[in-house]
Protein backbone atom coordinates (compact mmCIF):
# COMPACT_ATOMS: atom_id res chain seq x y z
CA UNK A 1 0.00 0.00 0.00
CA UNK A 2 1.24 3.02 -0.89
CA UNK A 3 1.17 5.91 1.25
CA UNK A 4 -1.86 8.00 1.70
CA UNK A 5 -1.43 11.37 -0.18
CA UNK A 6 -4.15 13.85 1.69
CA UNK A 7 -3.62 17.05 1.97
CA UNK A 8 -3.52 17.62 6.26
CA UNK A 9 -4.82 20.78 6.51
CA UNK A 10 -8.38 19.39 4.80
CA UNK A 11 -8.74 16.40 7.70
CA UNK A 12 -11.46 17.47 10.29
CA UNK A 13 -8.44 17.03 12.95
CA UNK A 14 -6.49 19.71 11.62
CA UNK A 15 -9.79 22.17 11.28
CA UNK A 16 -10.19 21.40 15.07
CA UNK A 17 -6.75 22.46 15.59
CA UNK A 18 -7.12 25.34 13.84
CA UNK A 19 -9.83 26.57 15.92
CA UNK A 20 -8.81 25.40 19.09
CA UNK A 21 -5.47 27.36 18.61
CA UNK A 22 -7.55 30.28 18.79
CA UNK A 23 -8.66 29.81 22.33
CA UNK A 24 -5.76 28.12 23.93
CA UNK A 25 -2.66 30.83 21.91
CA UNK A 26 -2.72 32.98 25.07
CA UNK A 27 -2.85 30.77 27.76
CA UNK A 28 -0.15 29.92 30.33
CA UNK A 29 1.38 26.20 30.85
CA UNK A 30 1.65 27.66 34.73
CA UNK A 31 -1.78 27.74 35.21
CA UNK A 32 -3.06 25.12 34.03
CA UNK A 33 -0.42 23.66 36.07
CA UNK A 34 -2.04 25.34 38.69
CA UNK A 35 -5.41 23.55 37.49
CA UNK A 36 -4.62 20.51 37.37
CA UNK A 37 -2.25 18.55 39.77
CA UNK A 38 -2.54 15.45 37.78
CA UNK A 39 -0.89 17.22 34.49
CA UNK A 40 2.43 16.11 34.83
CA UNK A 41 1.41 12.30 34.81
CA UNK A 42 -0.88 12.33 32.53
CA UNK A 43 1.50 14.17 30.10
CA UNK A 44 4.50 12.00 30.39
CA UNK A 45 5.44 8.31 29.26
CA UNK A 46 7.84 6.10 31.02
CA UNK A 47 8.77 3.47 28.88
CA UNK A 48 12.02 1.51 29.33
CA UNK A 49 15.00 3.73 31.38
CA UNK A 50 13.19 6.33 29.49
CA UNK A 51 11.13 8.95 31.14
CA UNK A 52 9.36 11.46 29.01
CA UNK A 53 7.75 14.78 30.52
CA UNK A 54 5.86 16.74 27.96
CA UNK A 55 3.73 18.42 30.48
CA UNK A 56 5.60 21.68 30.02
CA UNK A 57 3.95 21.86 26.26
CA UNK A 58 1.13 24.85 25.65
CA UNK A 59 -1.71 21.91 25.38
CA UNK A 60 -4.50 20.96 26.74
CA UNK A 61 -6.38 17.39 27.27
CA UNK A 62 -8.29 18.72 24.36
CA UNK A 63 -5.04 19.61 22.11
CA UNK A 64 -3.71 16.44 22.66
CA UNK A 65 -6.72 14.71 21.63
CA UNK A 66 -6.84 16.73 18.03
CA UNK A 67 -3.42 15.51 17.57
CA UNK A 68 -4.07 12.11 18.20
CA UNK A 69 -6.87 12.14 15.99
CA UNK A 70 -5.06 13.93 13.55
CA UNK A 71 -2.33 10.85 13.70
CA UNK A 72 -5.46 8.63 12.94
CA UNK A 73 -6.93 10.85 10.23
CA UNK A 74 -3.53 10.56 8.08
CA UNK A 75 -3.45 6.73 8.77
CA UNK A 76 -0.37 6.83 10.04
CA UNK A 77 -0.76 2.88 11.76
CA UNK A 78 -1.20 2.24 8.06
CA UNK A 79 2.12 4.30 6.87
CA UNK A 80 4.14 2.74 9.85
CA UNK A 81 3.13 -0.53 8.84
CA UNK A 82 4.15 -0.11 5.31
CA UNK A 83 7.12 1.30 6.20
CA UNK A 84 8.13 -1.69 8.34
CA UNK A 85 7.51 -4.35 5.74
CA UNK A 86 9.38 -3.05 3.00
CA UNK A 87 7.39 -1.24 1.04
CA UNK A 88 8.04 1.08 -2.05
CA UNK A 89 7.84 4.26 0.28
CA UNK A 90 10.20 6.05 -1.27
CA UNK A 91 8.50 6.52 -4.41
CA UNK A 92 10.84 9.38 -5.71
CA UNK A 93 13.48 7.28 -5.59
CA UNK A 94 11.68 3.60 -6.27
CA UNK A 95 12.67 2.27 -3.19
CA UNK A 96 12.06 0.33 0.51
CA UNK A 97 13.33 2.47 3.64
CA UNK A 98 14.44 -0.48 5.69
CA UNK A 99 17.17 0.96 8.15
CA UNK A 100 14.80 -0.63 10.96
CA UNK A 101 15.20 -4.09 9.23
CA UNK A 102 19.51 -3.62 9.87
CA UNK A 103 18.31 -3.81 13.97
CA UNK A 104 15.65 -6.44 13.46
CA UNK A 105 16.19 -9.61 14.78
CA UNK A 106 17.85 -13.02 13.24
CA UNK A 107 14.13 -14.86 12.93
CA UNK A 108 12.08 -12.02 11.26
CA UNK A 109 11.27 -12.22 7.42
CA UNK A 110 11.31 -8.70 5.47
CA UNK A 111 10.84 -8.97 1.90
CA UNK A 112 12.35 -6.71 -0.63
CA UNK A 113 11.75 -7.74 -4.53
CA UNK A 114 10.68 -10.72 -3.32
CA UNK A 115 13.82 -11.51 -1.07
CA UNK A 116 14.02 -12.09 2.19
CA UNK A 117 16.79 -9.70 3.05
CA UNK A 118 17.62 -10.53 6.81
CA UNK A 119 20.02 -13.75 6.06
CA UNK A 120 22.34 -10.62 3.89
CA UNK A 121 21.97 -8.72 6.58
CA UNK A 122 23.40 -10.66 8.97
CA UNK A 123 26.43 -12.06 7.00
CA UNK A 124 27.42 -8.44 6.49
CA UNK A 125 26.93 -8.16 10.99
CA UNK A 126 29.31 -11.13 10.82
CA UNK A 127 32.12 -9.82 8.45
CA UNK A 128 31.85 -6.47 10.66
CA UNK A 129 31.98 -8.37 13.90
CA UNK A 130 34.84 -10.83 12.56
CA UNK A 131 36.81 -7.81 11.42
CA UNK A 132 36.31 -5.56 14.25
CA UNK A 133 37.83 -8.30 16.47
CA UNK A 134 40.54 -8.81 14.30
CA UNK A 135 41.50 -5.09 14.01
CA UNK A 136 41.15 -4.78 18.03
CA UNK A 137 43.07 -7.73 18.55
CA UNK A 138 45.71 -7.00 16.55
CA UNK A 139 45.17 -10.55 14.45
CA UNK A 140 44.98 -8.20 11.72
CA UNK A 141 48.03 -5.88 11.03
CA UNK A 142 49.57 -3.06 9.10
CA UNK A 143 52.02 -3.68 5.64
CA UNK A 144 55.32 -3.60 8.63
CA UNK A 145 53.53 -6.16 11.25
CA UNK A 146 52.90 -3.41 13.22
CA UNK A 147 49.25 -3.57 14.89
CA UNK A 148 46.51 -0.73 14.07
CA UNK A 149 46.96 2.18 16.46
CA UNK A 150 44.60 4.61 13.82
CA UNK A 151 41.19 4.91 12.15
CA UNK A 152 40.42 7.12 9.88
CA UNK A 153 36.66 7.32 9.09
CA UNK A 154 36.34 8.86 5.05
CA UNK A 155 33.06 9.80 4.23
CA UNK A 156 30.35 12.89 4.54
CA UNK A 157 26.67 14.02 5.43
CA UNK A 158 25.12 9.92 6.66
CA UNK A 159 28.48 8.08 5.45
CA UNK A 160 30.35 10.88 8.30
CA UNK A 161 27.68 12.48 10.86
CA UNK A 162 26.24 9.39 11.93
CA UNK A 163 29.51 7.08 12.85
CA UNK A 164 31.36 10.82 13.99
CA UNK A 165 28.45 11.55 16.43
CA UNK A 166 27.89 8.21 18.09
CA UNK A 167 31.92 7.36 18.49
CA UNK A 168 31.79 10.59 20.31
CA UNK A 169 28.70 9.80 22.17
CA UNK A 170 30.36 6.74 23.39
CA UNK A 171 33.78 7.75 24.27
CA UNK A 172 32.97 5.93 27.32
CA UNK A 173 33.11 2.50 25.87
CA UNK A 174 36.19 3.05 23.80
CA UNK A 175 39.09 1.01 23.17
CA UNK A 176 42.50 1.82 22.24
CA UNK A 177 41.95 2.69 18.78
CA UNK A 178 41.84 6.53 17.99
CA UNK A 179 39.41 7.41 15.87
CA UNK A 180 39.51 10.51 13.17
CA UNK A 181 37.20 11.77 10.54
CA UNK A 182 37.51 13.04 7.64
CA UNK A 183 34.75 14.79 6.01
CA UNK A 184 35.09 18.25 4.63
CA UNK A 185 36.55 18.66 0.82
CA UNK A 186 38.32 21.70 2.28
CA UNK A 187 41.92 20.04 1.68
CA UNK A 188 42.96 21.55 5.62
CA UNK A 189 40.82 18.99 7.10
CA UNK A 190 41.98 16.26 5.96
CA UNK A 191 45.90 17.39 6.22
CA UNK A 192 45.46 17.82 9.60
CA UNK A 193 43.85 14.51 9.92
CA UNK A 194 47.17 13.50 8.55
CA UNK A 195 49.53 15.43 10.66
CA UNK A 196 48.23 12.97 13.50
CA UNK A 197 49.09 9.67 11.89
CA UNK A 198 51.02 6.79 10.87
CA UNK A 199 50.72 5.42 7.51
CA UNK A 200 52.05 1.69 9.15
CA UNK A 201 49.64 1.64 11.98
CA UNK A 202 46.35 3.38 10.39
CA UNK A 203 43.53 2.11 8.72
CA UNK A 204 41.07 3.73 6.22
CA UNK A 205 37.47 2.99 6.35
CA UNK A 206 36.21 4.73 3.00
CA UNK A 207 32.20 5.40 3.32
CA UNK A 208 30.32 6.17 0.60
CA UNK A 209 27.09 4.68 -0.35
CA UNK A 210 27.43 5.49 -4.17
CA UNK A 211 31.02 6.12 -4.04
CA UNK A 212 30.69 9.19 -6.50
CA UNK A 213 30.73 11.63 -4.02
CA UNK A 214 33.21 14.79 -4.60
CA UNK A 215 34.80 14.99 -1.24
CA UNK A 216 34.79 11.14 -0.04
CA UNK A 217 36.59 10.41 -3.40
CA UNK A 218 39.14 13.30 -3.28
CA UNK A 219 39.87 13.13 0.48
CA UNK A 220 40.44 9.06 -0.37
CA UNK A 221 42.93 9.97 -3.04
CA UNK A 222 44.77 12.34 -1.55
CA UNK A 223 45.29 10.05 1.76
CA UNK A 224 46.13 6.90 -0.70
CA UNK A 225 48.40 9.14 -2.32
CA UNK A 226 50.13 10.48 0.75
CA UNK A 227 50.00 6.47 2.20
CA UNK A 228 51.80 5.04 -1.38
CA UNK A 229 54.46 7.59 -0.34
CA UNK A 230 55.61 5.52 2.13
CA UNK A 231 54.28 2.00 1.46
CA UNK A 232 53.76 0.11 -1.36
CA UNK A 233 51.09 -0.45 -3.74
CA UNK A 234 50.39 -4.18 -2.22
CA UNK A 235 49.88 -2.52 1.11
CA UNK A 236 46.57 -0.98 0.19
CA UNK A 237 44.59 -4.12 0.61
CA UNK A 238 46.02 -4.24 4.26
CA UNK A 239 45.22 -0.31 4.79
CA UNK A 240 41.76 -0.14 2.85
CA UNK A 241 38.33 -1.07 3.13
CA UNK A 242 35.11 0.40 1.53
CA UNK A 243 31.44 0.35 2.72
CA UNK A 244 29.24 0.89 -0.50
CA UNK A 245 26.33 -0.13 -2.73
CA UNK A 246 29.15 0.59 -5.23
CA UNK A 247 31.30 -2.30 -5.58
CA UNK A 248 32.42 -2.12 -9.12
CA UNK A 249 33.33 1.83 -8.28
CA UNK A 250 34.93 0.69 -5.36
CA UNK A 251 37.19 -1.95 -6.83
CA UNK A 252 38.02 0.67 -9.91
CA UNK A 253 39.21 2.42 -6.73
CA UNK A 254 41.85 0.11 -6.24
CA UNK A 255 40.18 -1.57 -2.97
CA UNK A 256 39.69 -5.83 -2.85
CA UNK A 257 36.95 -7.03 -2.94
CA UNK A 258 37.32 -8.65 0.35
CA UNK A 259 37.50 -5.44 2.02
CA UNK A 260 34.21 -4.21 0.80
CA UNK A 261 31.39 -3.85 3.27
CA UNK A 262 27.94 -3.67 1.28
CA UNK A 263 24.96 -1.92 2.16
CA UNK A 264 22.18 -1.68 0.16
CA UNK A 265 19.98 1.05 -1.55
CA UNK A 266 16.58 0.44 0.66
CA UNK A 267 19.09 2.48 3.15
CA UNK A 268 19.13 6.21 3.17
CA UNK A 269 22.58 7.84 3.90
CA UNK A 270 20.93 9.70 7.06
CA UNK A 271 19.46 6.44 8.53
CA UNK A 272 22.60 4.46 7.55
CA UNK A 273 24.40 4.74 10.85
CA UNK A 274 23.06 0.70 11.76
CA UNK A 275 25.00 -0.70 8.53
CA UNK A 276 27.84 -1.26 7.91
CA UNK A 277 28.19 2.42 7.77
CA UNK A 278 28.98 1.81 11.33
CA UNK A 279 32.25 -0.01 11.04
CA UNK A 280 34.32 2.86 12.71
CA UNK A 281 31.38 2.45 15.27
CA UNK A 282 32.11 -0.93 15.82
CA UNK A 283 35.90 -0.26 15.40
CA UNK A 284 36.08 2.52 17.79
CA UNK A 285 33.83 0.38 20.66
CA UNK A 286 33.81 -3.30 19.81
CA UNK A 287 31.09 -4.77 18.07
CA UNK A 288 29.30 -5.93 21.09
CA UNK A 289 28.72 -2.66 21.97
CA UNK A 290 27.65 -1.64 18.36
CA UNK A 291 25.27 -4.59 18.41
CA UNK A 292 23.77 -3.32 21.99
CA UNK A 293 22.98 -0.11 19.89
CA UNK A 294 21.46 -1.80 17.28
CA UNK A 295 19.75 -3.89 19.73
CA UNK A 296 18.35 -0.10 21.41
CA UNK A 297 16.59 1.36 18.50
CA UNK A 298 14.95 -2.29 17.63
CA UNK A 299 13.78 -2.06 21.11
CA UNK A 300 12.28 1.58 20.12
CA UNK A 301 10.98 0.25 16.62
CA UNK A 302 8.94 -2.20 18.43
CA UNK A 303 7.61 0.39 21.18
CA UNK A 304 6.64 3.03 18.10
CA UNK A 305 5.33 -0.14 15.74
CA UNK A 306 2.73 -0.99 18.56
CA UNK A 307 2.46 1.62 21.39
CA UNK A 308 -0.97 3.28 21.34
CA UNK A 309 -0.27 6.88 19.74
CA UNK A 310 -0.96 8.76 23.20
CA UNK A 311 2.02 6.41 24.58
CA UNK A 312 4.29 6.79 21.85
CA UNK A 313 7.27 8.51 22.54
CA UNK A 314 8.06 9.35 18.64
CA UNK A 315 4.43 10.15 17.86
CA UNK A 316 4.04 12.04 20.55
CA UNK A 317 6.82 13.90 19.71
CA UNK A 318 6.74 14.31 16.41
CA UNK A 319 2.72 15.59 17.08
CA UNK A 320 4.10 18.42 19.29
CA UNK A 321 6.50 19.53 17.04
CA UNK A 322 3.36 19.98 14.65
CA UNK A 323 1.70 21.81 16.92
CA UNK A 324 4.53 24.86 17.04
CA UNK A 325 5.60 24.73 13.43
CA UNK A 326 2.04 24.99 12.02
CA UNK A 327 -0.04 26.65 14.68
CA UNK A 328 2.35 28.85 16.51
CA UNK A 329 3.97 29.31 13.46
CA UNK A 330 7.51 28.45 15.13
CA UNK A 331 10.62 28.47 12.96
CA UNK A 332 13.05 26.44 14.66
CA UNK A 333 13.40 23.75 17.61
CA UNK A 334 16.01 23.38 19.38
CA UNK A 335 17.84 19.96 20.91
CA UNK A 336 19.82 20.65 24.16
CA UNK A 337 21.50 17.52 25.83
CA UNK A 338 22.71 17.94 29.15
CA UNK A 339 25.96 15.41 28.52
CA UNK A 340 28.56 16.58 26.76
CA UNK A 341 28.84 13.16 25.15
CA UNK A 342 25.84 13.99 22.84
CA UNK A 343 28.11 17.28 21.84
CA UNK A 344 27.26 16.32 18.12
CA UNK A 345 23.63 14.61 18.52
CA UNK A 346 22.33 18.22 17.18
CA UNK A 347 24.35 18.29 14.18
CA UNK A 348 23.83 15.35 13.22
CA UNK A 349 20.34 15.51 13.71
CA UNK A 350 20.44 18.34 11.32
CA UNK A 351 20.68 16.18 8.57
CA UNK A 352 18.28 13.45 9.37
CA UNK A 353 15.25 16.39 9.87
CA UNK A 354 15.97 18.66 7.50
CA UNK A 355 16.98 16.72 4.74
CA UNK A 356 14.37 14.27 5.31
CA UNK A 357 11.51 16.86 5.81
CA UNK A 358 12.94 20.11 4.30
CA UNK A 359 10.29 19.35 1.55
CA UNK A 360 7.82 21.90 -0.30
CA UNK A 361 6.47 19.42 -2.81
CA UNK A 362 3.45 17.17 -1.59
CA UNK A 363 3.27 13.42 -2.59
CA UNK A 364 0.78 14.36 -5.22
CA UNK A 365 3.59 16.92 -7.02
CA UNK A 366 1.53 19.98 -5.97
CA UNK A 367 3.73 22.92 -3.80
CA UNK A 368 2.67 22.36 -0.10
CA UNK A 369 0.40 25.19 1.12
CA UNK A 370 1.56 25.05 4.67
CA UNK A 371 4.69 24.87 6.63
CA UNK A 372 6.89 21.64 6.48
CA UNK A 373 10.30 20.76 8.25
CA UNK A 374 11.50 22.61 11.09
CA UNK A 375 14.86 23.79 11.45
CA UNK A 376 16.79 22.35 13.99
CA UNK A 377 19.55 23.14 16.34
CA UNK A 378 21.32 23.04 19.67
CA UNK A 379 24.50 22.34 21.93
CA UNK A 380 24.44 20.81 25.38
CA UNK A 381 23.91 22.36 28.21
CA UNK A 382 25.14 23.78 30.60
CA UNK A 383 27.39 25.26 27.58
CA UNK A 384 24.84 26.31 25.51
CA UNK A 385 23.00 28.81 28.95
CA UNK A 386 26.15 30.86 28.31
CA UNK A 387 25.80 31.17 24.79
CA UNK A 388 21.88 31.50 23.42
CA UNK A 389 19.38 30.80 26.44
CA UNK A 390 18.61 34.14 26.78
CA UNK A 391 17.44 34.68 23.51
CA UNK A 392 15.35 31.20 24.32
CA UNK A 393 14.04 32.93 27.63
CA UNK A 394 13.42 36.65 26.74
CA UNK A 395 14.02 36.86 23.23
CA UNK A 396 10.28 37.71 20.49
CA UNK A 397 10.99 34.07 19.17
CA UNK A 398 8.90 30.78 20.76
CA UNK A 399 11.35 27.90 20.09
CA UNK A 400 10.13 24.84 21.49
CA UNK A 401 12.88 22.69 22.68
CA UNK A 402 13.98 18.96 23.71
CA UNK A 403 15.89 18.58 26.76
CA UNK A 404 17.50 15.62 27.28
CA UNK A 405 19.69 14.50 30.42
CA UNK A 406 21.28 11.05 32.06
CA UNK A 407 19.91 10.43 35.69
CA UNK A 408 23.38 8.40 36.37
CA UNK A 409 27.50 10.04 34.95
CA UNK A 410 29.57 7.41 33.70
CA UNK A 411 32.38 8.59 35.53
CA UNK A 412 30.51 9.00 38.94
CA UNK A 413 31.22 11.86 40.06
CA UNK A 414 28.45 12.33 41.99
CA UNK A 415 28.98 16.50 42.83
CA UNK A 416 28.99 17.38 39.16
CA UNK A 417 26.22 15.07 38.02
CA UNK A 418 24.16 16.51 40.90
CA UNK A 419 24.93 20.27 39.38
CA UNK A 420 24.30 19.39 35.55
CA UNK A 421 20.84 17.82 36.78
CA UNK A 422 19.73 20.50 39.04
CA UNK A 423 20.87 22.72 35.30
CA UNK A 424 18.96 20.59 33.19
CA UNK A 425 15.53 20.81 35.49
CA UNK A 426 15.75 24.40 36.20
CA UNK A 427 16.01 25.59 33.18
CA UNK A 428 12.86 24.13 32.38
CA UNK A 429 11.13 25.10 34.98
CA UNK A 430 12.20 28.80 34.63
CA UNK A 431 11.06 28.34 30.42
CA UNK A 432 7.84 27.34 31.94
CA UNK A 433 6.92 29.57 34.90
CA UNK A 434 9.22 32.95 33.63
CA UNK A 435 9.31 35.69 36.46
CA UNK A 436 6.46 38.16 37.26
CA UNK A 437 6.77 41.69 37.88
CA UNK A 438 5.83 40.83 41.38
CA UNK A 439 8.89 38.55 42.02
CA UNK A 440 11.03 41.08 40.29
CA UNK A 441 10.00 43.66 42.52
CA UNK A 442 9.77 41.28 45.41
CA UNK A 443 13.40 41.12 44.62
CA UNK A 444 14.33 44.80 45.51
CA UNK A 445 15.70 45.89 41.98
CA UNK A 446 15.67 49.58 40.91
CA UNK A 447 12.10 50.47 39.28
CA UNK A 448 13.90 51.40 36.39
CA UNK A 449 14.88 47.62 35.77
CA UNK A 450 11.56 46.04 36.28
CA UNK A 451 10.74 45.49 32.53
CA UNK A 452 14.07 44.04 31.54
CA UNK A 453 14.22 41.68 34.42
CA UNK A 454 10.28 39.90 34.13
CA UNK A 455 10.45 36.61 32.02
CA UNK A 456 6.83 35.92 30.47
CA UNK A 457 8.20 32.54 30.66
CA UNK A 458 5.31 29.60 29.01
CA UNK A 459 8.51 27.91 26.49
CA UNK A 460 6.76 25.01 25.53
CA UNK A 461 10.15 22.10 26.81
CA UNK A 462 10.15 18.36 26.41
CA UNK A 463 12.14 16.61 28.83
CA UNK A 464 13.09 13.38 27.87
CA UNK A 465 15.22 11.35 31.37
CA UNK A 466 17.32 8.39 30.66
CA UNK A 467 18.78 5.98 32.97
CA UNK A 468 22.29 6.18 31.57
CA UNK A 469 24.01 6.80 28.75
CA UNK A 470 24.86 3.09 27.20
CA UNK A 471 25.29 2.03 23.64
CA UNK A 472 21.67 0.35 23.87
CA UNK A 473 19.94 3.88 25.31
CA UNK A 474 21.63 5.93 22.71
CA UNK A 475 19.99 3.72 20.02
CA UNK A 476 16.89 4.35 21.45
CA UNK A 477 17.21 7.91 21.50
CA UNK A 478 18.43 8.08 18.03
CA UNK A 479 15.53 5.92 16.89
CA UNK A 480 13.07 8.10 18.71
CA UNK A 481 13.89 11.21 16.20
CA UNK A 482 14.26 8.77 12.93
CA UNK A 483 10.86 7.51 13.84
CA UNK A 484 9.90 11.36 14.58
CA UNK A 485 10.70 12.32 10.97
CA UNK A 486 8.81 9.61 9.71
CA UNK A 487 5.52 10.72 11.27
CA UNK A 488 5.82 13.72 10.65
CA UNK A 489 6.54 13.41 6.92
CA UNK A 490 3.83 11.37 6.61
CA UNK A 491 1.37 13.90 7.97
CA UNK A 492 3.11 16.58 5.71
CA UNK A 493 2.01 14.60 3.07
CA UNK A 494 5.89 14.70 1.99
CA UNK A 495 8.34 12.28 0.72
CA UNK A 496 11.03 12.12 3.46
CA UNK A 497 13.40 9.86 1.87
CA UNK A 498 14.93 11.58 -1.31
CA UNK A 499 17.03 14.65 -0.83
CA UNK A 500 16.99 16.05 -4.43
CA UNK A 501 17.83 19.95 -3.13
CA UNK A 502 21.46 18.85 -2.42
CA UNK A 503 21.94 18.28 -6.43
CA UNK A 504 21.88 21.43 -7.58
CA UNK A 505 24.68 23.20 -5.60
CA UNK A 506 26.94 19.47 -6.53
CA UNK A 507 25.87 20.36 -10.29
CA UNK A 508 26.54 24.26 -10.50
CA UNK A 509 29.84 23.35 -8.73
CA UNK A 510 31.22 21.04 -11.11
CA UNK A 511 30.41 23.54 -13.87
CA UNK A 512 32.64 26.35 -11.73
CA UNK A 513 35.56 23.74 -10.91
CA UNK A 514 35.97 23.05 -15.00
CA UNK A 515 36.09 26.77 -15.53
CA UNK A 516 38.23 27.17 -12.46
CA UNK A 517 40.93 24.28 -14.38
CA UNK A 518 40.93 26.23 -17.50
CA UNK A 519 37.55 25.33 -19.52
CA UNK A 520 35.49 27.68 -21.51
CA UNK A 521 33.11 30.17 -18.90
CA UNK A 522 29.78 29.84 -19.13
CA UNK A 523 26.74 32.27 -18.82
CA UNK A 524 26.56 33.68 -15.00
CA UNK A 525 25.00 36.27 -12.96
CA UNK A 526 27.53 39.10 -12.47
CA UNK A 527 27.59 38.62 -8.88
CA UNK A 528 28.83 34.41 -9.43
CA UNK A 529 31.04 35.75 -12.24
CA UNK A 530 32.88 38.71 -10.14
CA UNK A 531 33.22 36.15 -7.82
CA UNK A 532 34.97 33.69 -9.60
CA UNK A 533 37.53 36.53 -11.03
CA UNK A 534 38.02 37.42 -7.68
CA UNK A 535 39.52 33.79 -6.80
CA UNK A 536 40.99 33.79 -9.81
CA UNK A 537 43.35 37.07 -9.30
CA UNK A 538 44.02 36.44 -5.68
CA UNK A 539 44.07 32.61 -5.08
CA UNK A 540 48.28 32.60 -5.98
CA UNK A 541 48.57 36.69 -5.04
O1 LIG B 1 24.04 15.28 0.99
C1 LIG B 1 23.55 14.38 0.05
C2 LIG B 1 23.97 12.98 0.35
O2 LIG B 1 23.49 12.17 -0.68
C3 LIG B 1 23.48 12.45 1.70
O3 LIG B 1 22.18 12.04 1.72
C4 LIG B 1 24.47 11.38 1.96
O4 LIG B 1 24.45 10.98 3.29
C5 LIG B 1 25.75 12.07 1.53
O5 LIG B 1 25.38 12.84 0.41
C6 LIG B 1 26.91 11.16 1.22
O6 LIG B 1 26.63 10.29 0.17
P1 LIG B 1 27.49 9.01 -0.10
O7 LIG B 1 27.39 8.11 1.09
O8 LIG B 1 26.89 8.38 -1.32
O9 LIG B 1 28.92 9.43 -0.33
Amino acid sequence: MALPKNNPISTNAWKNLQAHFNNIKNVQMKDLFSQDQERANKFSIKWNDFYVDFSKNRITEETFQYLLELAEEVKLKDAIKSQFSGEIINKTEGRAVLHTALRAPETDTILVDGKNIIPEIYQVKKKIEVFSNEIINAERKGFTGKAFTDIVNIGIGGSDLGPAMVVEALQYYTNHLNTHFVSNVDGDHVNEVIKKINPETTLFVIVSKTFTTQETLSNANTIRDWFLKSAPEEAIAKHFVAVSTNVEKVKTFGIDGSNIFPMWDWVGGRFSLWSAVGLTISLAVGYNNFNQLLKGAHKMDLHFKSEAFNRNIPVVLALLSIWYNNFFKAETEAIIPYSQYLNQFATYLQQGIMESNGKSVDRNGKPTDYQTGTIIWGEPGTNSQHAFFQLIHQGTKLIPADFIGFSQSLHGNQDHQDKLISNFLAQTEALLNGKTEEEVIAEGNLETLIPFKVFTGNKPTNTIFIHKLSPESLGKLIAVYEHKIFVQGVIWNIFSYDQFGVELGKQLANTILSELKGNTRKIHDSSTRNLIDYYQITKNK
